[in-house]
């Protein structure tokens, strides 16, 4: 589904006095099956954006459409995966990524064999989170989101705490899921990396107040390899801008 967002602010308000301007202005037109990747420092106002995309914060300015209707709050239509895995530690793999649907139902059994199979989980369905990796339990709730079939996934930070390696195969593991299903992905990161391996466009996002700088297509077939020359030329075009904001930090080079 399309994502339009218009003239979307928000600020904070902290104690009495302070308020903290946390979007402003935000206007963008994410068309159906685009790979969106959002990149900036820490504090710019990206988790806030999601949220309200989500319709997890209706506290805003402004207006959201998803697939042309106006957005009312959380639905079935985004899914979201939050940087930390957030399963229930008391149900095991399939049990949370079933959650609130009956794994007794025929369809829904099937429809949750197959995402163990596609993020690579098979064998692992009866354990427990505290027996799982970091990159396992990030696999569940990628499962979890899947299974409600969203139109739109919303990605804050999804693989931030990961090791490189474990990161790569998820990003791949993501980019199989969008090439089968066409979901529009959102995915917030601090990685530049990640951003260039991913999005089909890459939107730098500045700070105070949060705002979308800029705009860069990213035009490299998939799947993209990070040590070839189109991707390195791609990664400094991106550097040169966060440069020219002021935005440069060495952890958003490292990942
Ligand atoms: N619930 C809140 N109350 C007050 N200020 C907040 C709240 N959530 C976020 N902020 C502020 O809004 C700004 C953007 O935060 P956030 O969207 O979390 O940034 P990012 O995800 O880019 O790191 C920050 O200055 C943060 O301190
Ligand atoms: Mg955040």
């Amino acid at each position: 589904m399309s994502v339009s967002i218009r003239s979307v602010s928000k600020t904070f308000i902290k104690g009495r006095q302070e308020e903290v301007k946390a979007l402003e202005n935000i206007n963008l037109e994410i068309k159906q099956g685009d790979f969106v990747t959002i990149i900036g420092p820490s504090g710019c106002g990206k988790s806030t954006l999601l949220k309200i995309l989500a319709g997890l914060d209706r506290q805003y300015e402004g207006s959201v459409q998803i697939g042309g209707r106006p957005l009312h709050g959380p639905g079935i239509k985004q899914g979201f995966i939050f940087q930390e895995h957030r399963l229930f530690p008391w149900l095991n793999v399939e049990k949370n990524i079933a959650a609130d649907l009956p794994l007794s139902d025929r369809e829904v059994r099937k429809k949750v064999d197959d995402l163990l199979e596609t993020v690579r989980l098979k064998g692992f369905e009866k354990a427990y989170p505290s027996e799982l990796s970091g990159g396992m339990a990030q696999r569940t709730a990628i499962a979890r989101a899947l299974l409600r079939e969203p139109d739109v996934l919303l990605l804050d930070e999804p693989f931030g705490a990961l090791d490189a390696f474990t990161r790569t195969h998820l990003q791949d593991v993501l980019l199989t899921i969008w090439e089968k299903k066409r979901t529009t992905m959102i995915l917030v990161t601090h990685d530049i990396d990640e951003s260039i391996y991913l999005g089909n466009r890459i939107l730098i996002m500045t700070q105070r107040p949060g705002t979308i700088s800029r705009s860069i297509p990213v035009d490299l077939p998939y799947p993209r390899k990070k040590s070839e020359l189109p991707f390195q030329q791609i990664r400094q075009k991106v550097m040169i801008e966060l440069e020219s904001a002021g935005l440069f930090s060495e952890k958003m080079v490292k990942g």
